[in-house]
């Protein structure tokens, strides 16, 4: 993992401390500038629910499909918190996981208490995932990974330009998942997931579950 790699991850975390910093002490909800910022410490409370299925660490629980959270750039968890909001993600009635996360997401009343919760799970430290599918092929999934690369980065650090998240870390059970469901139709057709639709047509490029499994097993390869 090279130092700019790392850097371009962290970048969204040091950001949203550093707007946490230039916030008013004690501001609830606080606006700066009609801009709303991350509080981390209203986060962390908010967070308390998270727990109960991404773990005390964000670090996720394969027994009930809850991904790994921790670290994950804090425009990616508002975007996608907001969506699950909307019923962009999370509606499809085979989206058993889906439907988990969505009511959650409804829990958080406004735009800045998910702020805060965003800003609270970019800050906690990213974990190496435990490898737990067999069968694939990193050498056949690193040619499959090429078209890829233009949103995910070659190292899998993801673009906040281009809307991608970082894939690097993610648990491989929860990438096969997400690979079904957006070639399934069952993630990424609601009108209102546009950038979901983006990967609906991406996952078309994967032939069948073992494409799936060996790109899968090269972005393994990826992990800080
Ligand atoms: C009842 C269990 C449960 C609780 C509580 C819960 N989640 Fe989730 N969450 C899930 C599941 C299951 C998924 C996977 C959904 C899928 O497969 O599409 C998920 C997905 C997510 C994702 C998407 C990850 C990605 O890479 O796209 C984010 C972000 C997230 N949750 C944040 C939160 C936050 C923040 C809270 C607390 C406010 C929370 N979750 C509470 C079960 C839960
Ligand atoms: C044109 C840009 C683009 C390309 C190329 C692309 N993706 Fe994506 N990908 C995205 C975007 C945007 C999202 C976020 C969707 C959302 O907001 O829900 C995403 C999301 C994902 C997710 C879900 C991550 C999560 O945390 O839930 C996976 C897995 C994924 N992409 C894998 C791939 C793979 C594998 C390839 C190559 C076969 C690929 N992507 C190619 C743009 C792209």
């Amino acid at each position: 993992m090279t130092e700019t790699a790392r850097g371009f991850r962290v970048f969204p975390v040091l950001a949203a401390l550093a707007l946490v910093v230039a916030a008013p002490a004690g501001a609830d909800g606080a606006a700066d500038g009609g801009i709303a910022v991350g509080n981390v410490e209203r986060g962390e409370t908010l967070f308390h629910l998270c727990t109960q299925c991404h773990g005390a660490e964000g670090q996720g629980n394969p027994d009930i499909e809850a991904p790994a959270i921790a670290g994950l750039p804090g425009w990616y968890v508002l975007s996608t918190i907001q969506k699950f909001k909307s019923g962009g993600r999370g509606m499809h009635p085979e989206d058993y996981a889906g439907m988990r996360m969505r009511p959650m997401s409804l829990t958080l009343r406004n735009d800045d208490d998910v702020t805060h919760v965003a800003a609270y799970v970019a800050g906690l430290p990213a974990s190496q995932p435990v490898p737990l599918l067999e069968g694939g092929d990193a050498t056949r999934g690193a040619a499959l990974y090429a078209p890829c690369i233009a949103c995910h980065m070659p190292d899998g650090s993801g673009s906040a330009a281009l809307n991608a998240p970082p894939l690097q870390n993610a648990s491989d059970w929860y990438l096969l998942g997400q690979l079904k469901k957006f070639k399934g139709g069952i993630r990424g057709s609601n009108p209102l997931d546009p950038f979901g639709a983006l990967m609906v047509g991406m996952s078309q490029m994967l032939a069948d579950e073992q494409a799936m499994k060996d790109v899968i097993a090269h972005i393994m390869t990826l992990a800080d």
